[in-house]
């Protein structure tokens, strides 16, 4: 069993001031930072890229960066993160021409791997490669977007990339994206992820303490 990690969207933070809103979410219990990466043209919106991955390195982040690449193509940006501090990257399959080849470009920077699949994305696109993924990345919303809510079907879908997993003898993490708060997040973990990103939920709360705290007390 995998211990069950919160990662706040910054997609949700305040940009005015990242770095300082960054560490505050960590202070207040947060795992891992998840860093969604939209180019307008994978997906309908621009966020940022690995200059600002980097200064958020300069700034003293130490936590596990999360990449979550919705951008095509994808492999110049595997290595731009990669120099930029990252510590994992996923990105979308549709996005690349050569899949195999993406997976082993992120290992080879030295980061962790997983592969993001959208709410339509059916799980034998893994079929070839689940073994070397670290983790596979669930969205349960169309990516593009924060504050959208939870597509309800996923939860199907991680029970059955649970047993294929277990079927396997795999260590690999699920990563669930996208409309999770703090009433929902049980009913995740249990059908069995293990990553959870939040970000509307997290960041438009009052305290970011007592919002992780909440979501993390649900894992039992
Ligand atoms: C959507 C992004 C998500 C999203 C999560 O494309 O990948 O990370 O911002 O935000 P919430 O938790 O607000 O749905
Ligand atoms: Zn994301």
């Amino acid at each position: 069993m995998h211990t069950p990690l919160i990662a706040p969207s910054i997609l949700s933070a305040d940009f005015a001031c990242l770095g300082q809103d960054v560490q505050n979410v960590l202070d207040s219990g947060a795992d891992i930072v998840h860093f969604d990466v939209m180019d307008n043209h994978y997906v309908p919106n621009l966020s940022f890229g690995p200059m600002i991955c980097d200064a958020l390195r300069k700034y003293g982040i130490r936590a596990d960066i999360d990449v979550h690449l919705m951008v095509q193509p994808v492999d110049s940006m595997i290595q731009a993160f990669a120099k930029a501090g990252a510590s994992m990257i996923s990105f979308h399959p549709e996005a690349t021409m050569h899949l195999d080849r993406s997976i082993q470009l992120i290992k080879d920077n030295g980061c962790k791997a997983g592969l993001a699949l959208n709410p339509g994305t059916p799980l034998h696109v893994l079929d070839c490669v689940l073994e070397k993924l670290d983790y596979v990345l669930l969205m349960s919303v169309n990516p593009g977007f924060g504050g959208q809510s939870f597509i309800e079907n996923t939860l199907t879908k991680i029970t059955e990339l649970k047993r294929i997993i277990d079927a396997k003898g795999l260590n690999t993490r699920i990563e669930v994206d996208g409309g999770i708060k703090i009433d929902n997040i049980k009913s995740v973990w249990e059908a069995g992820a293990d990553m959870f990103v939040a970000g509307s939920a997290i960041f438009s709360s009052d305290n970011y303490a007592d919002t992780i705290a909440a979501m993390k007390n649900q894992f039992k």
